[in-house]
């Protein structure tokens, strides 16, 4: 359910069904849009958003990108920050490989025309201001003051919009991967996608030798979240329909401070504040991290997200403070501007006062399983961003990690593609879209129902806290509703809200299914009735097989 559409819009370009690309990518987020401008000018590009281009995760990212740029910092320590953060269940190689990547993609960036602040806000300075946040031994976060996602976006939309082999197609909702249909009823490679056109209700084919789901996160699927509307999991649900395992579903993050205030639709209060000296306080002024973790308001998120959430419980109150108040008031202003600015708009001056913070559902830890080249279980299919369970955050992303991931993932999927390309057959002829007995729907109250009804549950059963029993109850639930849903799809024209929904169950189900194999509590899997983490052997990944799996290669 988006009600986006708020930036700019390019002129649409137009599908021809006959036509096809070398590669389909799917979202335009900081992923989608690094592979798009890492692959060779030679080959044919099509890159596909839902809503309005900007509209991800990405536009909306404030503290900034973790390399290691300081004097005094080293590959290895931002490596071991990485490991411990993640609880375990970091893959060590994969660590490395980002890490050592890190500041190469930050030059790319540069390079690109991203303005990243200054250490002395003045654009003479050479040298960068790098801020600190939770789980990072030193000052690690390069950052566009605190708009650094806006910064970004923009400024790969418009390198893209230089590219003459790119094409962009916006408003464009992809309903599921096609794969080749082989003798003997077998399926095989992935050849394009179906495609909803959001404007005239139809769905279009696209294909394509090779596709790149870079859909992001899927944080929607909780009640509370700092996501905007498009993060419903599609490209998982669509690569685990087509074949994938998907890997570390339960690891949902919930931010430890978006503002409270009813309007605010969860807006973030970035970590950066806490880096810079922000603490978290009670309504009575008491802080109270250093009950809970030695590094205090700078603790890995899971940690301080939990101990708010048992404050909150603890007290019966509907949210705690967050408090930059000592600073100087044109530090405050400098370093933090948008959120500044938004706050004061909900009416908080946070250069005088605290402001009222609660956790929200904010990055989906898991996702499609890759190997370190972006490649998928599915031949021809690639997964770069969150979408993906590349090894790197295991049980707990750290901060600043994600957008790092986006690159370097991105330039390695698309050196791959590149090199693989030349084998690769033109796609076949696909059967199009049929909707000859497809109805419009009857009961449009049965889509809107359902996403609030999964959205409430999953925030009260699989959020932050979780029991063995609440993921009962849960599993009964989005059961009937995804049986409901289904049928629906099968019956009726799909809309968009239709298909987020579908995806978003499918999530759901997932999640469940990883939160109730696992028996003990680790990163951002915290069950009251396994408090502990199991010690008994190697940590484990929660890795889900489709039915459908293995795929043909
Ligand atoms: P996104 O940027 O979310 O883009 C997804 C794209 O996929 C969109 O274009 C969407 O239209 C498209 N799409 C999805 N489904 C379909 C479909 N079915 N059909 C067609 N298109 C589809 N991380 C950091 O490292 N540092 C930060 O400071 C930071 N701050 C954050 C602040 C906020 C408020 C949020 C929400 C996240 C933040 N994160 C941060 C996380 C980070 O922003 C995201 O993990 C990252 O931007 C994801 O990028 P992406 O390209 O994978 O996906
Ligand atoms: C933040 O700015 O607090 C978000 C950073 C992140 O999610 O990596």
């Amino acid at each position: 359910m988006t009600d986006a559409g708020k930036r700019t819009k390019t002129p649409r370009a137009a599908m021809e069904p006959r036509d096809y690309h070398d590669v389909l990518i799917i979202g335009s987020g900081a992923a989608g849009l690094s592979v798009a401008l890492h692959l060779p000018e030679k080959l044919r590009v099509a890159v596909l958003s839902k809503g309005p281009l900007t509209e991800g995760s990405t536009y909306y990212a404030q503290g900034g990108i973790a390399a290691v740029m300081e004097q005094g910092d080293s590959f290895d320590a931002h490596i071991a920050d990485t490991l411990t953060a993640g609880g375990g269940l970091c893959d060590p190689d994969i660590v490395r490989f980002t890490v050592e990547n890190a500041p190469g993609a930050i030059r790319r960036l540069i390079d690109f025309g991203v303005d990243f602040t200054r250490e002395e806000l003045l654009e003479t300075d050479p040298s960068y201001h790098l801020t600190r946040e939770g789980g990072h031994s030193h000052r690690r976060v390069i950052h566009v003051a605190d708009a650094t996602g806006e910064s970004v976006e923009n400024t790969l939309i418009a390198r893209v919009k230089e590219r003459k082999n790119i094409q962009l197609f916006e408003d464009y909702l992809v309903v599921d991967l096609i794969r080749e249909k082989l003798p003997g009823g077998y399926l095989g490679r992935c050849v394009g996608a179906y495609v909803l056109d959001t404007h005239d209700g139809h769905v279009k084919l696209l294909r394509a030798k090779t596709v790149v789901l870079a859909t992001g996160g899927a944080s929607k699927v909780y009640l509370y979240t700092s996501n905007p509307d498009c993060a419903t999991g599609d490209g998982i649900a669509m690569a685990w329909r087509a074949g994938c395992r998907v890997g570390n579903m339960e690891f949902s993050q919930f931010h430890p401070t978006c503002l409270y205030h009813p309007k605010a639709k969860s807006f973030l209060v970035t970590e950066a504040v806490r880096g810079e000296g922000g603490i978290l306080t009670l309504p009575n002024g008491d802080r109270f991290m250093e009950r809970f973790d030695a590094r205090l308001e700078l603790a890995p998120r899971d940690i301080v997200a939990r101990a708010i959430d048992h404050e909150m419980k603890r007290l019966g109150i509907d949210h705690v403070y967050l408090d930059i108040s000592h600073k100087p008031a044109s530090f405050i202003e400098d370093h933090f501007p948008t959120i500044y600015k938004r706050c004061l708009e909900f009416g908080y001056d946070m250069t005088r006062e605290p402001l009222p913070v609660v956790p929200a559902a904010h990055y989906t830890c898991g996702g499609v399983l890759t190997d370190r080249r972006g490649r998928t279980d599915l031949d021809g299919l690639w997964a770069v961003g969150e979408v993906a369970f590349t090894g790197l955050h295991g049980a707990n992303r750290m901060a600043s990690n994600s957008l790092l991931e986006c690159l370097v993932f991105a330039e390695a999927a698309a050196q791959d593609i590149a090199a693989t390309m030349d084998g690769r057959a033109a796609p076949p002829d696909v059967a199009p879209w049929d909707e000859t007995f497809a109805a419009d729907s009857d009961e449009e109250v049965v889509v809107s129902h359902n996403w609030d009804e999964m959205r409430r549950f999953m925030w009260d059963y699989v959020g932050i806290v979780r029991t063995t029993k609440r993921l009962e109850r849960a599993r009964h639930r989005v059961d009937l509703l995804l049986r409901e849903t289904s049928e629906y799809y099968w019956n009726f024209r799909v809309t968009s809200d239709l298909l987020e929904l579908r995806n978003l169950l499918q999530v759901a189900v997932l999640i469940i299914r990883s939160a109730s194999l696992r028996k003990e509590s680790r990163g951002l899997h915290y069950t009251l009735d396994y408090p502990e983490p199991d010690t008994s052997g190697p940590p484990q990944n929660s890795i889900l097989v489709p039915e459908n799996f293995p795929v043909l290669r």
